[in-house]
């Protein structure tokens, strides 16, 4: 097996920085054949402080290359979270010849005093595929009104109005903007008041609008990051509404909390720009960290990772829409099926381990209850440390127990059951993927995510299947491994 020679704890499959601190993705973009991944980056330090704008590209959402720095703190603040765009009709007039990037990010500024903090939004343009940027002179193009929080803008072009969009998030609110150029910003509306979750500042908001599946409709999609606040148990977290947008205000479908992840580990996640129309894809990707812990985890050197990149679809239930999410295709050429999981087999009070011993997994179950009162899958990192999978049939509770899964003691809170309740527990199909330091958990084809990190000695020894008090059958399953490719390269 090979040994992970960049240290500790570093994925295989998932991006991180060589070395220091990151935070939100930010600006994620497809243009002339890469993939642009910027984030919130502190170049000096593992743990947050003066924000910039690091980079990465990649040909295949999967294997990045880190570039050098693209955005740095100036005059008007640091650089925090934000979007890119290609301007391809040349709207702003920074590009007579050919099309190219516009960033669009907030502008944090610290005061002399603490409390005296304004957040602007600037943008800046590069000719060269996002390698150099221009910070356009008249920044900022929009100044803070009467809200402190006032950030993260994420920009697209709006085909039908025939102008450009920002969702901005207001403190617990989100804003729309309109712009021809993307300089002269006007104000449309907002959205949030008395709807949704509210227990901490909103943040990293994105809209798009998705095909509902097998259904000749559309629908907008608003995710909205609600950040940490320590009067509550579960740290930041991600939600996001359904419903109509004309261009000018959004209105949800519902008045129901639909959270996006049902683990503690994905936050401030918004999709990419520019995928070309025959592609078609809704791209997303998420920082796979908690703003109650992120500062804490046991990394040397770097810190934090970003979620596999998932393909988004929404899908129709009883009345409500429901996004669903599975990692995009591009992963399934860095595995090889290793075992395949035998169909009709059924545990009665029995455990099966399959063998793994490799430095990422990807695991997919189809288990049919026939009459246990629970089920369950352990992901055994090493000897001693596991994380464990568990069907609870009588609550219809999926539950991910990380509290033996290895380092856990840097935050009291790590220690915590991370669950979601599913309808048709009888039903599963599970596919999990393992890499170094996470476990990422889909149910039913992606109609529920469960993103967790985990700090073991090893990514995955073997895996166990065990059903308690009566049997289930397994079908088509399989455990893959590394390809040759990718485990040698
Ligand atoms: C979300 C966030 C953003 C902000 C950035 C600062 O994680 O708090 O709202 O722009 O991080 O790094």
């Amino acid at each position: 097996m090979k040994t992970n020679a960049l240290g500790k704890y570093r994925p295989y499959l998932h991006f991180a920085p060589q070395k220091n601190w990151m935070n939100d993705p930010n600006g994620l973009i497809f243009f002339e054949g890469e993939y642009h991944l910027f984030y919130q980056y502190h170049p000096n330090s593992s743990v947050w402080g003066p924000m910039h704008w690091g980079h990465a590209v990649s040909k295949d959402l999967i294997d990045w290359e880190e570039l050098d720095i693209a955005l740095y703190p100036d005059e008007h603040g640091m650089i925090f979270s934000g979007s890119a765009v290609v301007d391809w009709e040349n709207t702003t007039g920074f590009f007579p010849n050919v099309p190219g990037l516009v960033a669009i990010f907030t502008y944090h500024l610290n005061g002399e005093a603490e409390e005296e903090i304004t957040q602007t939004q600037g943008i800046a343009y590069s000719n060269d595929r996002g390698r150099t940027w221009v910070k356009y002179e008249g920044n900022p193009v929009i100044a803070s009104e009467s809200k402190v929080d006032f950030r993260d803008p994420k920009v697209f072009w709006n085909k039908e109005a025939k102008n450009w969009m920002m969702v901005l998030a207001t403190g617990q609110t989100i804003s729309f903007y309109s712009s021809p150029n993307l300089i002269d910003w006007k104000f449309e509306s907002e959205f949030g008041e008395g709807i949704g979750l509210h227990t901490g500042v909103w943040e990293c908001p994105d809209l798009f609008q998705l095909q509902v599946t097998d259904m000749n409709e559309k629908k907008w999609v608003l995710l909205v990051s609600v950040g940490d606040n320590p009067e509550f148990e579960t740290g930041s977290q991600t939600q996001y509404f359904v419903g109509e947008f004309d261009g000018r205000t959004f209105k949800p479908d519902h008045d129901t909390i639909h959270l996006l992840d049902f683990g503690k580990d994905n936050y401030a996640g918004v999709s990419f720009s520019d995928i070309p129309q025959i592609d078609g894809r809704r791209i997303y990707l998420g920082w796979m960290s908690n703003w109650r812990y992120a500062n804490e985890v046991p990394t040397n050197g770097w810190r934090s990772q970003m979620t596999l990149p998932r393909e988004l679809s929404l899908q129709k239930i009883g009345r409500e829409y429901y996004v669903n999410q599975l990692p995009v295709k591009e992963i399934e050429s860095y595995f090889s099926i290793d075992s395949a999981i035998d169909s009709e087999v059924s545990y009665e009070n029995g455990t099966r381990t399959y063998p793994v011993g490799n430095p990422f997994v990807d695991c997919s179950i189809n288990i049919e209850r026939v009459n246990a009162q629970q089920f369950e899958v352990t992901v055994n990192h090493s000897k001693d440390e596991s994380t464990k999978i568990a069907i609870d049939y009588n609550t219809s509770v999926v539950r991910l127990v990380r509290k033996d899964s290895g380092v856990i003691d840097f935050s009291s809170n790590f220690i915590d059951d991370q669950l979601v309740k599913v309808g048709n527990i009888n039903e599963l199909n599970l596919r999990i993927i393992i890499d170094s330091s996470s476990i990422e958990l889909f149910i039913n084809e992606g109609q529920y995510a469960l993103t967790s990190l985990v700090y073991p000695d090893h990514a995955c020894e073997s895996i166990s299947f065990s059903s308690i008090d009566g049997s289930v059958v397994l079908r088509d399953g399989y455990i893959a491994k590394p390809s040759e490719d990718h485990l040698n390269e």
